[in-house]
């Protein structure tokens, strides 16, 4: 097969929807029904359409005595009140494709009995003309409850019992623990996060007969289809879930949460298409958040900074009917060569909703405290923090024994140390000083693993020369339109403006969830796949064509460029994809794309990052401000550099806001958030940002997926709070191990 010439992967491109996006023409879910036809994948006008709005549990414990609709019933417009009174018929099946969702406890059975689970639980809904009348009328039903003291505490609640996968342990870590030369203890605290994305969550449902289409907020309308048609007890064949633009997810909207199911039970008892926007409020209560935890590390060293041991106790929040557990272990298995090792994991049921993945799911939460101790350790030991981490590097992975495919951390960390001066930094804490600033430096290193699933794809190219390009997969924000296009346009030869691809509706090409880091590994090396094949059916009809002045020569020999075959090396010589479709009388060409992971067994495949922070923190206020950050990664290929600059550089600033701002407040007396809404519930302004720079490591790693991939979304996220909290104690001398890092921890 011959070598595509690269114009557009590798180029720092924008984005392709970025005018469709800036000028409002992109159709998030919410803006729909628009006032003109969408063009992307065929949407149609949705006629007809009538409000729902949730009406929310303001208890967190307890039974519903009695619902009360009269009020709201009798205003005009209103088209009804559902609730658990009217026993709305949903079938609930299992669903085997919803392994996203928690494998132990119970989905939310929306309006199914009279329980309530946590505060803001969808108790009815109601439905109307007008937005406004539904919103006036939710404010008249009539709620009344036997309410019971919640318990939303994680600290000192009891625990689930434990998974067989929540314990771990290889070697002996308590003797290794009680006869090291050094060690350090603390415990470390994650608050609470919400995603907080700009777009919230809204579906509109429609039925037509025995079919229902939902256009959803969601990163993955194939589990939103698969789910559906569980509730509703339907063939997924009946369902069709549309999603081509998302507005910031960050993993919250890989699940399919109860309003989506509301919006289609409401639309089929109301016999009208429903549209449903969940209210900033809501989006609190009605969809995850990344789970506090309480993460309690003991670790051993040598005096020389050789890590023995690793004892890990953690416990992270969960709801009472859902027992969701992320992957927090893993890092503490494979980060450091560590050979005594003992974890325990625990869910604490909570009378709460139930969390989800946000953005370096389990594994940023674990790197905020594995980070945090290792930093204690090199004070401790006088070692610098760089150079312990590289003496602990492992050969291979400690956890399984299996050689990595590439692990470039120690070139992440000593690329990273150059370019941001590390050299300067006088290792004493509270040793530099700007007037009434205290002046750190720190640093943290990040792990997460490279996952791919089997991904499809179709590929079309036309007699006009333009090709088409479709998987169900999602864009919430990195950018899938513009890479998948870069990746299409160098393997058929074309340029990118006669390029379309199309994601998010449920009638295209299977693809895994848009989440985890793996949609380029799998959806692009489908996308890779399936035009590979297109460009070499293009060649063969060519080099097999009397008529083709390409006619006889080696397929090999063949490049596309521009929407033109012609002879390597021998411009001249070639033809047009038009002119080959139009003479061989063919309206289009068409290929399907695949992508099956294998090898998972054979190798150990991780993203790797070194996070460099800088910060001042006023003496005498503890105010701490941003001055500089540097990430150095280890992803693999970059098909897109200006959009893999946008994953990593807002990643920073998503962890400079879990560092030092992001915070839901939960008041334990009745389980409300009192933060809930983005005036209280603090993030990142342009005024906390300060110069950022990401700096990639060149390479591939052909293990992980033909493109040489390893994902970018998650890693870029995972080592920046304990950076900054590095950072903070270098400035201060003040360790603090509870997240966010607020002024008063510093006064
Ligand atoms: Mo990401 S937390 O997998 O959307």
């Amino acid at each position: 097969m011959s070598q595509q010439p690269q114009a557009a992967v590798g180029a720092p491109l924008s984005r392709v929807d970025g005018r469709l996006k800036v000028t409002g023409q992109a159709e998030y879910a919410a803006d729909l029904p628009h006032a003109r036809t969408t063009s992307r994948g065929g949407t149609p006008i949705i006629d007809g359409v009538v409000h729902a709005v949730v009406v929310d549990s303001t208890v967190a414990r307890g039974r519903i005595t009695g619902i009360d609709t009269r009020a709201a019933d009798a205003l005009p417009g209103v088209l009804g009140v559902i609730s658990h009174l009217d026993k709305p018929a949903l079938v609930y099946r299992d669903n085997p494709g919803a392994w996203l969702d928690p494998f132990v406890g119970e989905r939310l059975h929306v309006f199914q009995d009279d329980k309530v689970r946590f505060f803001g639980q969808p108790v009815a809904v109601v439905v109307a003309r007008t937005l406004e009348a539904a919103q006036h009328a939710a404010d008249l039903v009539r709620v009344s409850y036997d309410a019971e003291q919640p318990t939303t505490d994680l600290t000192g609640a009891p625990e689930n019992d434990p998974l067989p996968t929540q314990d771990y342990a290889r070697g002996n870590p308590e003797e290794a623990l009680a006869s090291a030369e050094v060690r350090v203890e603390g415990t470390y605290r994650l608050t609470r996060n919400h995603h907080n994305a700009l777009e919230p969550h809204a579906t509109i449902a429609r039925w037509d007969g025995e079919k229902l289409t939902v256009w959803d907020k969601t990163q993955w309308v194939l589990g939103a289809r698969d789910e559906l048609a569980a509730v509703f007890g339907m063939s997924a064949e009946n369902v069709r879930v549309i999603s081509p633009f998302v507005g910031g997810a960050f993993g919250n909207a890989l699940r399919t949460w109860p309003h989506t199911t509301i919006a289609a039970l409401a639309a089929r008892e109301i016999r009208r298409p429903v549209k449903l926007v969940l209210t900033r409020e809501q989006l609190y209560y009605g969809v995850g958040y990344r789970p506090a935890y309480e993460y309690g590390l003991r670790l051993g060293s040598t005096r020389g900074g050789r890590v023995t041991a690793a004892v890990h106790r953690i416990r992270a929040e969960t709801s009472s009917y859902e027992h969701f557990a992320e992957g927090v272990m893993n890092p503490g298995q494979l980060l450091y060569a560590t050979p005594h090792v003992r974890q325990a994991f625990r869910t604490v049921p909570l009378d709460v909703n139930t969390p989800t993945f946000m953005r370096g799911p389990g594994w940023s939460s674990a790197a905020f405290a594995i980070e945090s101790a290792m930093d204690e350790l090199a004070h401790e030991t006088g070692i610098d923090p760089i150079e312990l981490r590289l003496r602990n590097e492992p050969q291979e992975d400690p956890s399984n024994g299996l050689p990595f495919s590439t692990r470039r951390l120690s070139e992440c960390l000593r690329t990273g140390a150059r370019a941001f001066g590390w050299h300067r930094r006088n290792p004493k804490p509270r040793s530099r000083r700007d007037g009434d600033w205290l002046i750190g430096m720190g640093m943290a290193s990040g792990i997460y693993d490279t996952l791919r699933m089997r991904s499809e794809a179709r590929v079309r190219l036309d007699a006009d020369g333009t090709a088409l390009v479709q998987a169900s997969t999602s864009d919430m924000g990195p950018g899938t339109y513009t890479s998948m296009t870069q990746l299409a346009a160098d393997a058929l030869g074309l340029t990118m403006r006669t390029v379309r691809f199309e994601l998010g509706d449920s009638t295209f090409p299977a693809a895994p969830p848009h989440g985890g880091s793996q949609t380029m590994a799998g959806v692009g090396s489908a996308v890779q796949d399936g035009c590979d094949k297109l460009r070499q059916e293009a060649v063969k009809l060519a080099v097999e064509d009397e008529r083709s002045p390409l006619h006889g020569v080696d397929a090999d020999d063949i490049v596309v460029r521009g929407g033109r075959l012609h002879v390597k090396g021998t411009p001249a010589r070639g033809e047009t994809y038009r002119q080959l479709l139009a003479r061989n009388n063919r309206t289009h060409l068409e290929t399907r794309g695949t992508f099956t992971p294998s090898g998972d067994d054979r190798y150990s495949m991780n993203a790797y990052s070194a996070v460099f922070a800088e910060v001042a923190v006023d003496r005498r206020l503890g105010l701490v401000r941003m001055r500089r950050m540097l990430g150095v990664y280890d992803v693999g290929r970059i098909i897109s550099p200006k959009l893999a600059d946008s994953q990593a550089l807002g990643a920073m600033v998503g962890g400079i806001g879990q560092a030092l701002l992001e915070h839901t407040v939960t008041d334990h007396r009745d389980g409300r958030i009192v933060n809930a809404n983005l005036a209280d519930y603090l993030v990142p302004v342009n005024a906390d940002i300060p110069d950022l720079k990401a700096i990639y490591l060149d390479g591939e790693d052909l293990h992980a997926d033909p493109i040489g991939v390893k994902g970018l979304g998650e890693i870029v996220k995972v080592g920046v709070a304990p950076a900054i909290a590095n950072a903070v104690f270098h400035a201060t001398g003040r360790r603090v191990r509870d997240l966010p890092i607020t002024a008063e921890a510093l006064l």
